[in-house]
């Protein structure tokens, strides 16, 4: 976050005025600000959702890539990625947990308006940080994904894929547009959904 803007967050938290009519016709369906304390809630219950799934799904990741290669990896995360992701969200009460991303591979993690918002937020930091935005009755916490080296083995440049993990790419993933990414770069987001008590 720039220094300017993190100053006027900070002078908007301070204020203590919430989701005013002012804000809510700037903001529209890109989501709106939170106060201090449901940003201080949110961070909470946020970090340990998106943790934990980071936990699972990465571990599961780098075993089935140790065990049997990009190839087979891919089909491991085919299957499992869904479920562990919706799995992160069981274990705290009134939570849900999506990955988001604005060139996705699953159509099931395509963003919407709020979503692309804090996306291209995130895409124009050097460091991405957490986004914290409310939703009509709900907080979204927003954990930024950035790309490592061992992304790019699926996610980097196609033109560098072996012939058979490019054609099984295809063959899952028809309209597939989580290609063509270099390390360092923002993948998308994992995004807690977090009920207001
Ligand atoms: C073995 C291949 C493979 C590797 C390595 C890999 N991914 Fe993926 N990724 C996939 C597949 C397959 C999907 C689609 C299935 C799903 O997750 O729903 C996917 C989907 C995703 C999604 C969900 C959004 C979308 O496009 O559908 C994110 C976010 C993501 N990957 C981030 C990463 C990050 C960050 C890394 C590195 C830490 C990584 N991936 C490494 C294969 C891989």
């Amino acid at each position: 976050m720039k220094a300017k803007a993190r100053f006027l967050l900070i002078l908007f938290l301070v204020s203590g005025s919430v989701s005013c009519d002012r804000s809510r016709e700037e903001q529209g369906d890109q989501g709106e600000p939170v106060t201090r304390a449901e940003a201080e809630r949110a961070s909470v219950i946020g970090a340990a959702a998106a943790k934990s799934l980071m936990e699972s799904l990465g571990g599961q990741l780098k075993a089935a890539l140790a065990e049997g290669g990009p190839v087979s990896a891919i089909r491991v995360c085919q299957q499992i990625a869904m479920p562990l992701t919706g799995a992160a969200g069981n274990s705290i009460e009134g939570i849900s947990v999506r990955r988001v991303t604005l060139k996705p591979r699953n159509p099931a993690n395509q963003p919407d308006a709020a979503d692309s918002a804090v996306l291209a937020a995130m895409q124009a930091q050097a460091k991405p940080e957490v986004e914290i935005r409310r939703v009509d009755a709900t907080i979204r916490y927003y954990h930024p994904l950035p790309v490592q080296e061992v992304c790019l083995t699926c996610h980097g440049d196609p033109a560098t894929f072996p012939q058979e993990l490019a054609s099984v790419l295809t063959e899952l993933y028809p309209d597939d547009a989580a290609t063509g990414y270099q390390a360092g770069e923002l993948r998308g987001a994992i995004r807690v959904d977090i009920a207001t008590p």
